[in-house]
């Protein structure tokens, strides 16, 4: 059955600015995350210690950290894709890190440079490491309904992945539809057999709006009883290592279902359509949210 709340991670700040061709200043980053705060998000996946060279939109992570208004009750995720990664994740005194691991074999080794299996190898110490710390450790699967490079993805293998991030100790594991191909109907039956491995409770969705399906395909698992959801304000991002994979799910579009549904998520969406409006104007355009679009229209 639907749930009666939704719990969203707002992984714009990360998954939406890692992608962006232009630099981004830190005050824009830290005028974004509080905005969002403000705005009633509870998560907001702030940041990514990956190597600079990689992904150098996100070599600012610290700075970043250092100067938003933390506040109480409010968690700021970041990645960590190895032990140097959780390091300065925990000299920044992150709460919580997210692991990110594939259901495809290219993809791992063009985002992530190793095979799935080096990667569960390497995430161990970080996962070791964070609890000892106290540091909650989410896993992300990505490529969970294809991959850009090797087309269709089993499944079987998404099963697996999560079982293994759980079985090392993630807490939840995120369902990433990279480049946005999912449509409902696989949506749930990929969602659904991950959920009856892993639990309803330890399953989130992670999907991006490339074709326009992203609100459809959550809808369809919501009615797995699937309570956590991740989403960008504005639709902002992509993935570098994933051409042509647009934003993810838009946070607007997102609260905006769920207000009609009667799905309590403790954001005020006016609030954050204006997060999204702020954040866009500073990128120099408009928000790909047709929900934010009718916002401003009005
Ligand atoms: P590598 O080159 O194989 O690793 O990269 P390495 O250990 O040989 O390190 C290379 C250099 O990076 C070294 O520096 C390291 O010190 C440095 P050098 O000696 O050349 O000067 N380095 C680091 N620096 C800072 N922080 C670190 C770190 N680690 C190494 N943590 C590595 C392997 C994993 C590091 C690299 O491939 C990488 O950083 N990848 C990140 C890719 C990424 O961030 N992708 C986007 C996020 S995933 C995503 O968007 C999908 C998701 O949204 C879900 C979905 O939609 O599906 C989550
Ligand atoms: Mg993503």
């Amino acid at each position: 059955a639907r749930p009666t709340s939704v719990r969203i991670v707002e992984v714009g700040p990360r998954d939406g600015l890692q992608n962006e061709p232009g630099f981004v200043p830190v005050a824009a980053k830290v005028a974004l995350i509080d905005a969002l705060a403000g705005a009633g998000l509870k998560v907001i996946e702030s940041g990514s210690f990956v190597s600079p060279k990689w992904v150098p939109q996100m070599a600012d992570t610290a700075e970043v950290l250092a100067q938003i208004d933390r506040r109480e009750g409010v968690r700021y995720p970041v990645l960590t894709p190895n032990l140097k990664g959780l390091e300065l994740a925990i000299a920044s005194g992150v709460e919580e890190v997210a692991v990110f691991a594939a259901a495809s074999e290219a993809f791992s080794a063009r985002n992530i440079n190793c095979t799935i299996a080096e990667s569960l190898t390497r995430f161990a110490p970080v996962l070791d490491l964070a609890r000892a710390q106290g540091i909650a450790v989410r896993g992300y699967v990505s490529c969970v309904l294809g991959c850009p490079y090797q087309g269709e993805v089993p499944v079987a293998k998404v099963v697996e992945v999560s079982q293994a991030l759980v079985a090392m100790g993630c807490y939840e594991v995120s369902l990433g539809d990279t480049i946005g191909v999912g449509t409902p109907d696989k949506a749930k039956a990929m969602a659904r057999a991950v959920a009856d491995h892993i639990g309803v409770q330890r399953t989130a969705l992670h999907f991006h709006d490339t074709y326009g399906q992203a609100i459809a395909n959550v809808l369809a698992c919501l009615d797995l009883g699937i309570a956590t959801v991740d989403a960008a304000v504005a639709g902002l991002g992509g993935c570098p290592y994933a051409k042509g994979a647009s934003g993810n799910l838009a946070t607007e579009d997102l609260v905006y279902m769920l207000d009609g549904l009667g799905v309590e998520t403790g954001v005020d969406l006016d609030r954050l359509a204006a997060a999204g409006r702020a954040i866009t104007a500073a990128l120099g355009r408009s928000p790909a949210s047709k929900v934010a679009q009718a916002l401003a229209a009005k």
